[in-house]
């Protein structure tokens, strides 16, 4: 489904077409297309480039693996994102590698590298839903994930499909409208909360 952003001003065809969806189709997503989206996330900046991402992925070719994921979400994520053919969690690394100082940035940083996933993910007609939804804690004891790493955002991955094969509680949302606060709201000049004459009119 479609659901093209409504802009004040000019931008990318393909961020126009991003959007979160919970219906996925059974569509397999082709391995190469996968290691696409990962080359993509691997392109992006990072501070001092420490590229402090992984991720942590799962396919419904292997069912175990998908459902032990899945697991790790919060009930009402896991009711649509089963539907999706990939799941995965991104984790950041809180260190640096050299000298081990704190990264204030490896949120950041991650954040970065799957807003790369995903513009690549839309650009080869794959849909990308993030979530928060889920249990860090589950995650990092399931995968034993190392304490100078954190898990961040869990994601599902797929192509798209038509809203009737939802569950009931998210048919309506799933063709609602989606709303963004206005430029003025957050860009400001000379003093915080004043907003910039740039973006008044
Ligand atoms: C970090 C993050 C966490 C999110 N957590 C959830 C979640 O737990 N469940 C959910 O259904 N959507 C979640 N979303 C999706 C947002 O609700 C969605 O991106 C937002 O409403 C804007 O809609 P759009 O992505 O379709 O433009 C999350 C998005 C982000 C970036």
């Amino acid at each position: 489904m479609e659901k093209l952003a409504q802009t004040d001003y000019p931008i990318l065809e393909l961020l126009k077409r991003r959007w979160s969806p919970r219906a996925f189709s059974d569509q397999v997503v082709e391995p190469e297309k996968l290691r696409s989206l990962f080359e993509a996330a691997r392109w992006a900046p990072s501070s001092s480039n420490e590229q402090p991402w992984s991720f942590v992925l799962a396919t419904k070719q292997n069912p175990e693996e998908h459902a032990r994921l899945l697991s790790c979400l919060v009930e009402k994520n896991q009711q649509w994102a089963r539907g999706a053919p990939v799941l995965m969690v991104s984790v950041a690394k809180l260190k640096f590698d050299h000298a081990g100082k704190p990264n204030r940035h490896a949120f950041h940083d991650v954040g970065l590298a799957v807003e790369n996933l995903i513009v690549q993910a839309t650009a080869l007609g794959l849909f990308v839903h993030q979530m928060a939804g889920f249990s860090p804690e589950k995650v990092a004891e399931i995968y034993r994930i190392p304490d100078e790493f954190a898990p961040v955002a869990a994601i599902a991955l797929g192509y798209g499909a038509e809203v009737k094969d939802l569950p009931e509680p998210f048919r309506e949302s799933e063709a609602g409208p989606r709303s963004r606060k206005q430029i003025q709201s957050f860009v400001f000049e000379g003093q915080w909360d004043r907003p910039s004459p740039l973006v008044i009119g």
